[in-house]
């Protein structure tokens, strides 16, 4: 957030941060140049815990940025948090996205003498920008952000400047126009309590906002860019306009892809993926989770063995801990909590610990509880995620299961380079899912009026099943079961009728035709029949009533694609049957009770 007008920044900075709080932080912080000063402050913890270390106190200035961080490189604390200075203290950053080279940079300004004092990616461009620095703000942000690589939406100030110089590239920012002031953010909520005139930035464009005015850049020529004016509620803007925190988050999906490949994918790494791990010496991997996340490692498991012909062993958290199952040694322990404060995940990690096997846990929340317990971390790059329903933390545990397995995987260099190039390519293919949604929607009301749903699939479409089925009984309120589907005829076929709508899971690998052969056992039992299946897949409408189309990726990946698609069936029929989604009954985000 940035503010520069005639007004006091501190508190319009501080009042636009709060509106902001709903998407989740850690810490917090604000710099404005008063007196000719740069002038930060900053807090581990909410906004109101930085009000009171300022007791009341107005710095003054009525030019300003201010930042809540989510972590994402180095714990939440007070020197990680934002605004991030330069060595003298002149200049101030605040950055939402992720430097990519900065380790790379960081060493080489390390090596000029810079000091720096987090361990944040974002300190690298107040080096930078101090290095480049020679009188006019605008032109050092503009050669520092040539040496940048990644993400960001940033907003910097110079002592000796009244102006705030503002660049966008892969993350959100939006200008806020208001009388003689103006106003820079993240998100719109941000803005609204003071103007409803906005013009959002486009990747690439650099802003230069003084009092009297701006001018948006792009590769170095003025551009134009449309106002527009804002008609939502802050309610509405918190969602991005969306309806619901779930279906904003299941549309985030394709930027989640990008940013867990991107902290995790090296050029020059032996193998692209960089996860800083040994590969096992181990003669096993045990995953431990719950609920989603335990859908997530089952996923895993299909892949880590296709890939690295390592044995994976999945468990329910919840069980292994009171299991009397012998652990070894040789095993390597693997927790998979988005939240990470899952307490039969902790539990079951405390115990593998106990048993002297290395841990690996994998997490979405940076200094969450299971960051201080397992031996090594791989964080995956969703963002906070308000829904109780995990979809794009989901998608992220994939993608790094995926890597994790690549990792281990002793594959030729050609396969593994086709491996990278097709999961670059997923962000594509999801959006190309989610440009469809209209037809997802549709075929959801072909179950919303049962009470009994089935999903089925093979191989690694089976826990594709568990998950949609998971999902729609979740936030519908359907009773819905995943099952195997070669397992409907040891049981559930009792419970087959017209009045039960099967969903089957598709994908064009070698359990094809084995699950063709059982859907038709299915249909001879009469329930409505709906296939997500690969946009490529001429025989499957033959099978059954209706097709969900996902897009083609290799078949290894297809639990990506299909589980997107199962989101979107699960929010639209939840939808249409006026439930609550976002805070389904009865349930929690983070469990934290055994
Ligand atoms: C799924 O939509 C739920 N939110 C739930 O099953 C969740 O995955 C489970 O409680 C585990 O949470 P964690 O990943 O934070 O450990």
């Amino acid at each position: 957030m940035g503010y520069i007008g005639k007004r006091s920044a501190q508190p319009i900075i501080l009042g636009a941060l709060k509106r902001l709080e709903y998407r989740g932080y850690d810490s917090c912080g604000f710099a404005v140049l008063s007196n000719g000063k740069i002038e930060v402050f900053k807090e581990r913890g909410s906004i109101d815990e930085l009000e009171k270390a300022l007791s009341g106190v107005n710095v003054g200035g009525t030019v300003g940025v201010g930042h809540t961080r989510w972590a994402t490189h180095g714990e939440p604390s007070r020197r990680n948090a934002h605004p991030h200075t330069d060595c003298k203290g002149d200049i101030a950053v605040v950055h939402n996205g992720i430097i990519e080279n900065f380790q790379h940079l960081r060493e080489t300004l390390a090596a000029e003498g810079h000091v720096f004092r987090s361990d944040t990616d974002t300190e690298v461009v107040a080096h930078l920008v101090e290095r480049y620095y020679n009188g006019n703000l605008e032109e050092a942000v503009r050669r520092a952000l040539h040496e940048v690589k990644g993400s960001y939406a940033l907003a910097i100030l110079h002592k000796a400047d009244e102006k705030i110089v503002a660049a966008r590239s892969r993350s959100p920012l939006v200008l806020g126009v208001g009388d003689s002031e103006f106003f820079v953010a993240s998100d719109v909520p941000a803005l609204l309590e003071h103007t409803n005139r906005v013009v959002h930035l486009e990747d690439g464009d650099l802003v230069i906002i003084t009092r009297e005015g701006f001018r948006i850049e792009n590769g170095g020529n003025v551009v134009p860019r449309k106002m527009e004016t804002v008609l939502w509620s802050i309610e509405d803007a918190e969602r991005g306009g969306y309806e619901h925190f779930m279906l904003k988050e299941i549309h985030e999906t394709p930027r989640v892809i990008e940013n867990t490949l991107a902290t995790h994918l090296r050029d020059g790494v032996l193998g692209g993926v960089d996860l800083d791990l040994d590969v096992p010496q181990s003669s096993e991997i045990l995953m431990v989770a719950c609920g989603t996340s335990f859908h997530a490692a089952l996923v895993g498991k299909y892949v880590i063995e296709e890939l690295a012909s390592v044995p994976v062993r999945v468990e329910l958290a919840s069980e292994f801990n009171y299991a009397t199952t012998p652990l070894s040694r040789e095993t390597l322990v693997v927790g998979i909590t988005q939240s990470g404060e899952t307490a039969d995940t902790l539990s079951a990690l405390k115990r593998a610990k106990a048993a002297g096997c290395a841990t690996l846990a994998i997490t979405n929340v940076l200094g969450s509880s299971v960051t201080r317990l397992a031996d090594r971390i791989i964080y995956t790059r969703a963002g906070p995620e308000i829904c109780v329903a995990a979809t794009k933390t989901f998608t992220a545990q994939l993608i790094t299961l995926y890597l994790l397995a690549l990792h281990f995987s002793s594959i030729e260099l050609a396969e593994r380079q086709k491996m990278l190039k097709e999961l670059r390519r997923l962000p594509t293919a999801v959006q190309r899912v989610l440009d469809a949604e209209d037809e997802i929607k549709e075929v959801s009301g072909r179950i919303t009026s049962y009470e009994n749903v089935f999903f089925i699939g093979r191989g690694i479409s089976f826990p594709v099943a568990l998950e949609g089925a998971l999902k729609l009984k979740e936030i519908s309120y359907i009773h819905a079961e995943g099952y195997a589907a070669g397992e409907l005829k040891h049981g559930p076929f009792a419970l087959l009728t017209e009045e039960t709508p099967v969903v089957a899971v598709v994908a064009p690998d070698r359990t094809y035709d084995i699950m063709l052969n059982n859907i038709k056992e299915v249909k001879a039992r009469k329930p409505p029949v709906i296939a997500v299946a690969d946009e490529h897949d001429e025989e499957i409408e033959k099978y059954v009533d209706f097709v969900i189309r996902t897009s083609h990726v290799e078949p290894i990946f297809s639990a990506i694609t299909n589980s997107v698609a199962l989101q979107l069936l699960a929010y639209y029929a939840a939808k249409e049957r006026g439930c609550e989604i976002d805070k389904p009954r009865n349930l929690a985000k983070s469990v934290t009770v055994e």
